[in-house]
């Protein structure tokens, strides 16, 4: 498989991440096939992917008539062997072994064997997820930032089997969706994660065990480091659940430098996950 043979890309699970990959992946020209379990979890994907392009139209990086093309490129489905056509796929479900793993038996089953299987799992192993595919050389990992249509770069992630064809593409691929790559070996958080993930959960102890403010934690962080957002701001634009979640995974491999903060857990205990749910270590409108 040649990047030029690409003409569809199919895309499973349109939560946050799955639809600005489909997002980015219809801006670069691609015709889309966006799949999720059912028509209600389709229909959110596509009303994130509005408003995205709706704040690229703002910025004047698209125009209107554009964004309704991009748009117009993108097919929303349940039905998994919508995908059958796609040249390449990424998954980008719940981080689960067992989901993601179901889902990849799936495609192997439906798709063609040349078919490229990107996951976008952030600390999950390729090569658990290849193990349930016939031909585990074109698995590979395309780990996208959030959100998808601002953030530089995609992490490509090797596996065990994953052969250099695939690997070349996973780069020239993300290339074409305007991003640039940087390459992990597929061990536990990979480079993103295994790094992010102890700075944000230090971050959260170093403001419950009172060395700061919460908001000179984050102003700390910001103004000294030259980041963006300061630890508990990005724990909650990333959603507090999905950074307890990737802590505990990293943790069962690496041991307890991984270890959650308290205050990460308590917060979750109490089912407040950060932006998504109005509430986190912040306050949202
Ligand atoms: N779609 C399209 N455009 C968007 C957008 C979206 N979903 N979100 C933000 N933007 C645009 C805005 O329109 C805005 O454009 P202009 O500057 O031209 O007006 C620009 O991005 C900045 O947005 P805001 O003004 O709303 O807010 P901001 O300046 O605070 O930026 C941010 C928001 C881009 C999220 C920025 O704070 C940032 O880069 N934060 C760090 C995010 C990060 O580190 N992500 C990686 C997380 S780790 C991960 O994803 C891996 C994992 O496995 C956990």
């Amino acid at each position: 498989m040649e990047l030029d043979d690409i003409d569809t890309v199919g895309v499973v699970g349109a939560g946050q991440m799955g639809a600005g990959i489909a997002q980015v992946a219809a801006v670069a020209g691609y015709r889309v096939v966006l799949r999720d379990v059912d028509e209600r979890l389709v229909a959110d994907g596509f009303e994130s992917i509005e408003e995205s392009l709706a704040r690229v139209v703002d910025r004047g990086d698209l125009d209107r008539a554009a964004a309704d093309e991009v748009r117009d490129r993108i097919t929303g489905t349940t039905k998994l062997d919508a995908l059958a056509d796609a040249e390449v796929v990424v998954e980008a479900v719940t981080e689960d072994l067992d989901v993601k793993q179901s889902v990849f038996a799936d495609l192997a089953a439906t798709c063609d064997p040349e078919t490229v299987l990107a996951t976008n799992t952030s600390t999950l192993s390729i090569t658990g997820i290849a193990s349930v595919v016939d031909r585990p050389e074109r698995v590979v990992g395309l780990h996208f930032m959030n959100p998808v249509p601002v953030m530089a770069g995609v992490e490509v992630v090797v596996g065990e089997h994953t052969s250099a064809e695939t690997v070349g593409l996973a780069h020239e691929f993300a290339a074409a969706l305007g991003k640039e790559t940087w390459e992990a070996d597929d061990k536990p958080g990979f480079v993103v994660n295994r790094v992010l993930l102890p700075w944000i959960n230090e971050g959260i102890r170093a403001y419950d065990e009172g060395v700061a403010e919460r908001d000179d934690v984050d102003r700390g962080l910001r103004l000294g480091t030259n980041v963006p957002m300061g630890p508990l701001e990005l724990a909650d634009h990333i959603g507090l659940d999905v950074v307890l979640d990737a802590s505990e995974t990293l943790r069962a491999e690496l041991g307890d430098r991984y270890r959650p903060a308290y205050l990460l857990k308590r917060k979750v205990e109490a089912g407040d996950l950060g932006k998504k749910t109005g509430a986190g270590f912040y306050e949202y409108d």
